[in-house]
């Protein structure tokens, strides 16, 4: 186990890389051996989700090979194996995506209840539904969800209850060979989810609508092998963005998709940054003091839920009291009572929480309770006075490359160390 050691008070200088973005790598890597030739996958982010995807996907006889920095060669003709145990889905959320893909491939799947951070419930009710629209037969058992279509899946309506990007994915991945047309409603919106309509489309899917709230698919009886890049990641830009403004630094952004940025960026404008977006890139800095504001996640193209810990750290610092109340997840505020413990006043109601800023956070011992949480306690340790310490730092893995080495770059006072006091409490327990 290791720990960050963060010295607060350096702001951030310089310029960082934007890797590819965690939430399509984890569509588009199991979309693969939906293929009948291989792929070429460019802009793979190198975190810890993907590695478990990808030691999934070889245990289950995918050809897998690194041919360059970011890029996997990946082919999944020799693939024998639909059935992905608790062992292997247990440790990550997307493991869903091999329901949608096998049963693209074989015409049926068994895959363990997926793992992920914990957020609150995380059913994949709306899955099932939309397989069985396509003619699944699907039933839970001791934790095991099997999909079986029998003689084929068919094309068909779906109306989902609630908008939910992984059951948006899943469902293009099956209906893309379904047999007529199949229409989603009431679909996500989100970049990853065209990201991964434009590979299919690529691949020889006809898939239309993607970005919208309405995608048509008419099915195809065959799909090709690709080569593709990943778009940028949108939540590691932003978790930049916020990074620069809450030090007070001066930050170039590289390789990012602007228009993917757009409501993060106008939010952390209204808060205090100064964001000018050029092409490929963000200029950050801070126009003067931090401003409380209003929040509420929503499905995008609304202010993405998994930026709120790290927008939370700017409005913790900033004058005056903020609302954000979240749509999305039931338990996104975990990390409140670790923000309390440097000194943020957060208080927590439901869905809501309260934030009266504070003019300083003081360094602390601190544990990131899921993935972006993790990445608001660095923000947080990065603007303190003193030494922070923060746990939990295999959470962070799975979604930011390098972070420690990228904040490095930027001067930020931070290093990863073993955790000896971790290794002891866990000898002792
Ligand atoms: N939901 C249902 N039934 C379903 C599916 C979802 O009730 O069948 C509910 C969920 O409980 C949640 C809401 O619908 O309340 C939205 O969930 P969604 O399905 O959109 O989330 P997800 O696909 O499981 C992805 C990202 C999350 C991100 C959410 C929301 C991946 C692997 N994960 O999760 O990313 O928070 O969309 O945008 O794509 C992260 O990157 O840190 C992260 C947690």
């Amino acid at each position: 186990m290791d720990k960050l050691v963060i010295r607060g008070g350096r702001p951030l200088h310089g310029k960082v890389d934007i890797g590819g973005a965690k939430n399509a790598a984890v569509a588009i890597l199991p979309a693969t051996i939906m293929a009948e030739g291989p792929c070429t996958i460019q802009n793979v982010p190198d975190i810890s989700d993907v590695h478990i995807l990808l030691e999934i996907m070889s245990s289950m006889g995918v050809d897998v090979r690194m041919t360059g920095k970011h890029e996997y060669y990946l082919d999944g003709r020799g693939l024998v194996s639909s059935v992905i145990e608790h062992e292997e889905a247990r440790r990550m959320r997307a493991s869903y995506y091999f329901l949608g893909a096998m049963l693209s491939r074989f015409g049926k799947a068994a895959v363990a209840l997926p793992g992920g951070c914990n957020l609150g419930a995380r059913p994949i009710d709306q899955h099932l539904k939309a397989f069985m629209a396509l003619g699944c037969e699907c039933v839970v058992d001791h934790g095991m969800v099997y999909c079986d279509s029998g003689r084929g899946l068919k094309g068909n309506q779906v109306i989902f209850d609630i908008v939910s990007v992984g059951a948006t994915i899943n469902a293009m991945l099956a209906a893309c060979k379904a047999e007529g047309r199949t229409v989603l409603q009431n679909v996500a919106k989100e970049p990853h989810v065209v990201d991964v309509a434009n590979i299919l489309n690529m691949m020889g899917a006809d898939i239309r609508g993607a970005g919208t709230d309405t995608i048509k698919i008419n099915g195809v009886k065959h799909l090709r092998g690709v080569e593709y890049s990943i778009i940028p990641d949108q939540i590691e830009a932003g978790t930049f963005i916020a990074a620069a403004v809450a030090t007070g630094g001066d930050v170039e952004i590289d390789n990012i998709t602007p228009k993917h940025l757009e409501t993060i960026v106008s939010r952390i404008r209204e808060m205090g940054g100064e964001i000018t977006l050029d092409e490929e890139c963000a200029y950050v800095r801070r126009r003067g003091p931090l401003l409380a504001t209003n929040l509420r996640t929503m499905p995008h193209p609304g202010f993405p839920t998994d930026m709120t810990p790290q927008a939370s750290v700017l409005l913790a610092l900033a004058e005056g009291t903020s609302v954000i109340q979240e749509g999305i997840w039931s338990n996104r505020f975990r990390y409140a009572d670790e923000l309390r413990r440097m000194g943020a006043r957060f208080s927590v109601e439901g869905k809501t929480a309260i934030i009266s800023g504070v003019s300083k956070f003081s360094g602390a011992p601190v544990v990131s309770t899921d993935l972006r949480a993790g990445a608001a306690m660095v923000i947080a340790g990065l603007c303190a006075d003193g030494m922070t310490e923060v746990r939990g730092v295999e959470y962070i893995d799975r979604g930011y490359e390098d972070f420690v080495g990228k904040l490095r770059a930027l001067g930020a006072d931070i290093e990863r160390v073993e955790d000896l006091e971790e290794q002891i409490v866990q000898q002792e327990a």
